[in-house]
């Protein structure tokens, strides 16, 4: 190798090496695949949550929704009912999240001894066979185990509650029927 060559190599030796000790890495400098990394992640995080928060909402929000039914339920003209019971069917519409609903209910509905009207669940409260009003007999049977209750729904026999009773209202010359609760009519009689 002559001399002029010589300094060639010597000078792209020294560039090489120079270039490799001038630019040290920082220690806190991110990398072109770290800066690339972060980004996308970013990007497809928000990208993703984006997509799922209307999601989850659509799933969640009607379960926190209140259950809703109809208040009062028109069943009957007020002139129809009597002192003996009868029973009346009604349906009643519900809302429970995502699930919407009709179910028929039965009624069975007179009138007290001060003339008042009031209704009552038709479910036995021994195991919940249906119970029948027998006038012959002037009281409320169940024909699975014998149980057996006023005119008011008050137990007699196998049960040990009264009949449930409906809320009820009369408007415009009809009879409502509203929310089930615990037996108050035989705690009159
Ligand atoms: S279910 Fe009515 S008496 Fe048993």
């Amino acid at each position: 190798m002559d001399d002029k060559n010589q300094d060639h190599f010597s000078e792209q030796t020294n560039q090489e090496s120079g270039e490799q000790n001038t630019a040290p890495k920082r220690k806190n400098e991110m990398s072109r695949r770290q800066f690339l990394t972060y980004t996308l992640g970013g990007t497809t995080g928000f990208l993703a949550a984006g997509l799922l928060v209307p999601m989850v909402r659509f799933a969640v929000d009607p379960m926190l929704k209140k259950k809703t039914g109809a208040d009062w339920v028109k069943v009957v003209e007020e002139s129809k009912i009597t002192d003996s019971p009868q029973s009346f069917k009604f349906q009643v519409h519900q809302v429970d999240g995502w699930y919407e609903s009709t179910p028929k209910h039965e009624a069975w509905i007179s009138k007290d001894k001060a003339g008042n009207i009031f209704a009552l669940s038709p479910t036995c409260k021994h195991l919940g066979c249906r119970v029948e009003w027998k006038e012959e007999a002037h009281e409320y049977q169940c024909p699975c185990h014998g149980a057996r209750y006023t005119l008011e729904g008050k137990q007699l026999k196998v049960a040990n509650f009264p009949l449930d009773e409906f809320d009820v209202k009369i408007e415009n010359g009809f009879v409502y029927v509203g929310t089930l609760h615990a037996n108050k009519e035989s705690k009159k009689a």
